[in-house]
């Protein structure tokens, strides 16, 4: 039996400590540094035989510093399976207009060509699981999400769109509460309509979404809920990036807001290590 470890990127080293636990295996980090003119530069254990390597595809440079810690462990021969927790592009995930990639679709076809298997986290749609040609399987860190309701109080789940409805019902249903979902009508990246009948009237609402991006949909969401007569709003996703003004806009609104570890920042409050294992289990 040869060396087998978790090779995290560099921004997934939380996850990957958390994943490594999990699995009682040990952690490979490799030796990461930047050239001069700004090019990523990585090496692993050449001594591993086999890696389960654990890296987002958002932003850029840790897609591309994915790409090369593959590469490098299939130079040492080492066979992978790759946990991507936030799959970067995932929402491109079709050409909407004339002119447009399927950008999910390009980093699929890259990863695939590259490793045995891989595990997405909660990625976007089913389609962007479809762009994978070798095995591929989904862990689902919802639960969470559920989690941190039960402990808030939360009596009213509710999706801010028909996209996380299921999601929204799985959650309501882990913790014995109602459920309820929005209907979002995009404007432009950062501009979203909100519609929707829903009581909100002295209830404690939990907002769910599977990426908060610029806030703008949980900010939509979490002002009709406050307008509705809601006591109170707490907000739970699992890939929390909140670019741009994104705190400035969710924060005013609500009492608390929860992300995974997929994406670490002061949200951060619970991990998918745990969802991520079970997966892995029968890869
Ligand atoms: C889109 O359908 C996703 O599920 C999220 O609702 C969306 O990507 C969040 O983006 P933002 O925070 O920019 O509104």
């Amino acid at each position: 039996m040869g060396m087998k470890a978790i090779v995290p990127s560099s921004s997934s080293r939380d996850l990957a400590i958390a994943l490594a636990a999990e699995l009682g295996l040990p952690l490979s980090v490799p030796e990461y540094r930047r050239f001069p003119d700004g090019e990523i530069y990585v090496r692993v254990d050449s001594t591993l035989d086999s890696a389960i390597v654990v890296g987002n595809t958002w932003p850029n440079d840790s897609l591309i510093e994915l790409l090369l810690i593959l590469d490098a462990l299939s130079n040492v021969g080492a066979e992978t399976v790759t946990v991507i927790p936030y799959l970067g592009y995932g929402r491109q995930d079709r050409a909407f207009l004339p002119g447009e990639p399927v950008s999910a679709r390009v980093v699929a076809d890259a990863i695939s060509r590259m490793t045995r298997g891989v595990v997405l986290v909660d990625p976007h749609s089913y389609l962007d699981v479809s762009y994978f040609s070798v095995k591929t399987m989904v862990a689902t860190a919802f639960p969470g999400i559920g989690e941190r309701f039960r402990e808030e109080g939360v009596d009213l789940v509710l999706a801010p769109d028909k996209g996380r409805a299921r999601e929204a019902a799985q959650v309501g249903r882990m913790i014995g509460s109602d459920y309820a979902h929005l209907e979002k009508r995009r404007i432009d990246a950062e501009h979203v309509e909100m519609t929707g009948d829903v009581d909100f009237e002295g209830r404690v609402v939990g907002i769910l979404d599977d990426i908060i991006s610029t806030g703008g949909t949980i900010a939509m969401a979490a002002e009709r809920a406050r307008k509705g007569g809601a006591r109170r709003v707490v907000v739970g996703c699992v890939h929390g990036l909140f670019v741009g003004r994104a705190r400035e806009r969710i924060l005013p609104l609500v009492d608390a807001v929860f992300s995974s570890d997929t994406v670490v920042t002061e949200f951060t409050k619970f991990s998918a290590a745990p969802y991520i294992a079970n997966v892995l289990g029968v890869m």
